[in-house]
């Protein structure tokens, strides 16, 4: 006889009293799958374009994670405190603005902590964290689960960047889509909005939670990239050792330097790997010849205005919007109102 085990709705419909004795659990979903062929195809064309380019996205292997996470706490990286200042300062004005008992969803959760730190405020009726593969997401949203044993709790495997389709099981209502971390800085304008234009249609009456990074002095710009101690230029070349490991390049990272600016015209820093001297990288079926000063464009972290962003959110459908700035100017969180 085929032997059912019985699911928490079942067994507490049999047994009401047990209600309470079986902990909750989060429920995962994994949707984005891995395509190696893909991910290598796309590095090689990159690295044989003209100016060679990488998607920042190969920054985040474990360790580019980990040296991320040591970023945010240097003294001249200041986007990660001033964004926490002002989710302090502002808690009940944002709580207030936002409609309460939403689903939140978290893109790009890692370690669920920011979004966590809106529970009380917001009390939602559901927490759906999305990163790109589950196993990020397991251990802290198991942890927060202890913590908050009676919010459902959802974790979604999802390469969002591409396309925000949100599984059934997130829902009917309304959500909040929370994107922290000034990171839609790292999509060009046009991604950028059409990222909007999906979270407009991805949050069903409720609204879209921004963080965005402010046009501010060069001076303070450019070390927020390319700090003294050198923890975002090892974030930096060590993209070069995940390369290795995907293609199975020869990069060596002695071989490159560092790089970060701001580019006025396009209000972006630019990162990039600098050749130190003639290189030749070598990869299963292919190669590049760099001469020395030539560059590997890594990444760009793009700064606005903030009227500029909030014009952006309207051209993706947005029509209400509330902003909240640090005194300063350097750093914004928008509310924008999906309906
Ligand atoms: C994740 N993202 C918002 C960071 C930024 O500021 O653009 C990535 C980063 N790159 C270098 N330092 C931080």
């Amino acid at each position: 006889m085929k032997k059912t085990v019985p699911n928490r709705s079942r067994l507490t419909a049999i047994l009401p009293h047990m209600q309470n004795a079986i902990p909750r659990q989060p429920q995962f979903i994994q949707l984005h799958r891995e395509d190696h062929a893909a991910v290598r195809a796309e590095l090689i064309a990159g690295l044989l374009a003209p100016t060679a380019t990488t998607a920042p996205k190969y920054l985040y292997d474990a360790l580019g994670s980990r040296l991320f996470e040591a970023i945010t706490e240097l003294p001249e990286y200041y986007p990660t405190r001033t964004e926490a200042a002002l989710f302090t300062e502002h808690k009940d004005a944002i709580a207030a603005a936002l409609p309460a008992g939403a689903t939140l969803v978290d893109l790009g959760a890692g370690n669920c902590e920011k979004a966590a730190r809106l529970f009380e405020a917001l009390q939602p009726s559901r927490y759906v964290a999305v990163d790109i593969s589950v196993e990020f997401l397991r251990g802290a949203l198991l942890r927060l689960q202890r913590q908050h044993p009676a919010l459902e709790m959802i974790g979604v495997g999802l390469d969002f960047s591409s396309t925000l389709a949100l599984p059934p099981e997130v829902g009917d209502g309304p959500r909040v889509l929370f994107y922290p971390g000034s990171s839609i800085g790292n999509f060009t304008p046009t991604e950028a909005l059409a990222f909007l234009t999906q979270a407009r249609a991805a949050c069903q009456g409720g609204g879209l939670l921004i963080c965005v990074d402010l046009v501010k002095p060069t001076s303070i710009l450019e070390p927020a990239y390319d700090d003294a101690l050198g923890v975002t230029a090892a974030f930096n070349k060590n993209l070069l050792l995940y390369i290795n490991r995907l293609i199975g390049s020869d990069f060596a990272v002695q071989d490159w330097a560092h790089q970060a600016f701001f580019n006025t015209e396009q209000s972006r820093i630019e990162m990039q790997l600098q050749a130190l001297r003639d290189v030749t990288v070598r990869w299963p079926g292919g190669q590049r010849i760099f001469v020395a000063g030539e560059r590997i464009h890594t990444e760009n972290s793009y700064k606005y205005q903030g009227a500029d962003f909030d014009a952006l959110l309207r051209q993706a459908g947005f029509q209400h919007t509330r902003v909240w700035q640090d005194a300063q100017g350097w750093f914004a969180v928008f509310w924008a109102q999906g309906i």
